[in-house]
């Protein structure tokens, strides 16, 4: 396994690998779980080679968000890919991504705007900025993405869509559903700023998106079934509720009732020094 941190190497390199076929693209910030290391296998089920790209996009953190606090483990991560077979670790310097003088910004309206892109303004275009450049310093063939962080992917499909990219197309821009814990709680790297209590009231989230679920399901209404979702949070440990909604898979655009195409139920909720996010597929009509 290579790790390269700035372009000619990494031209270089990906003008090797793809000799040997199709090349697959895990985008991440490090501080790689489970969650990461199902990605990078389902993309080694996709594709010949497989690059996994580690940078904590200062970006997508807005003005007093976890930039500083945000795990950084290049080491430790390097040798969970390198057992996992990753051919190319790609981890650019800051000043390789954003030289002095970068201006540039990509904005995707409409499935950027309400939920995460309300609460954290501006989130949603570092995001769409940074992966749009892997896209094109990368090349991939297809990308991988966690489906729990389901706005973002929704972002990213609209950008390659938007902006015609063909490698990779919007097609191959893949989500892989979320990985938990035995308790239900979604994996993510900010789970580690949880404390011992706080973790296992954590878990209160899945449960109660779970029952909200079939309520909804067996016909119930989805505004008091959201009620009760916040209440069941609050009740479990949760300081706050930032969003409980019920949205179009595809668009994001809120439901009032269940309606007959993909739903998910998205929730972010803020516990301890964390904000969990959260989101599950709602059977149709
Ligand atoms: O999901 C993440 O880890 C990040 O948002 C991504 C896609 C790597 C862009 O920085």
């Amino acid at each position: 396994m290579q790790t390269v941190d700035s372009l000619d190497p990494l031209r270089r390199a990906i003008e090797s690998l793809r000799r040997d076929g199709p090349v697959a693209l895990v985008p991440t910030m490090g501080a790689l779980h489970e969650g990461h290391l199902t990605l990078v296998r389902e993309a080694r089920s996709r594709a010949a080679r497989v690059v996994v790209s580690i940078f904590v996009n200062p970006l997508q953190f807005g003005a007093g968000e976890d930039l500083d606090a945000y795990p950084r483990q290049l080491e430790r991560d390097c040798a969970l890919l390198e057992a996992e077979g990753v051919d190319l670790v790609w981890a650019p310097r800051g000043d390789v991504m954003y030289p002095a003088g970068f201006a540039t910004n990509i904005s995707v309206s409409g499935v950027s705007e309400g939920f995460c892109g309300a609460s954290r303004p501006r989130h949603f275009d570092g995001v769409a900025t940074v992966v749009c450049k892997l896209f094109n310093q990368v090349r991939p063939d297809t990308a991988l993405f966690g489906e729990k962080d389901w706005q973002q992917l929704a972002v990213i499909r609209r950008m390659a869509r938007d902006l015609d990219l063909t490698r990779p197309f919007a097609d191959a821009i893949i989500g892989v559903p979320t990985v938990r814990e035995a308790d239900g709680l979604a994996m993510s790297s900010r789970n580690a700023y949880l404390g011992r209590e706080e973790r296992e009231q954590a878990a209160v989230l899945p449960r109660a998106m779970k029952t909200a679920i079939a309520a909804i399901e067996s016909g119930g209404d989805v505004a008091a079934s959201l009620a009760a979702l916040e209440q069941a949070l609050l009740a479990g440990g949760f300081a706050a509720l930032d969003y409980a909604a019920l949205a179009d898979a595809e668009s994001l655009a809120p439901l009032t009732t269940r309606g007959d195409r993909p739903m998910r139920l998205l929730v972010a909720a803020r516990i301890g020094k964390a904000r969990l996010i959260d989101n599950m597929a709602v059977r149709p009509r």
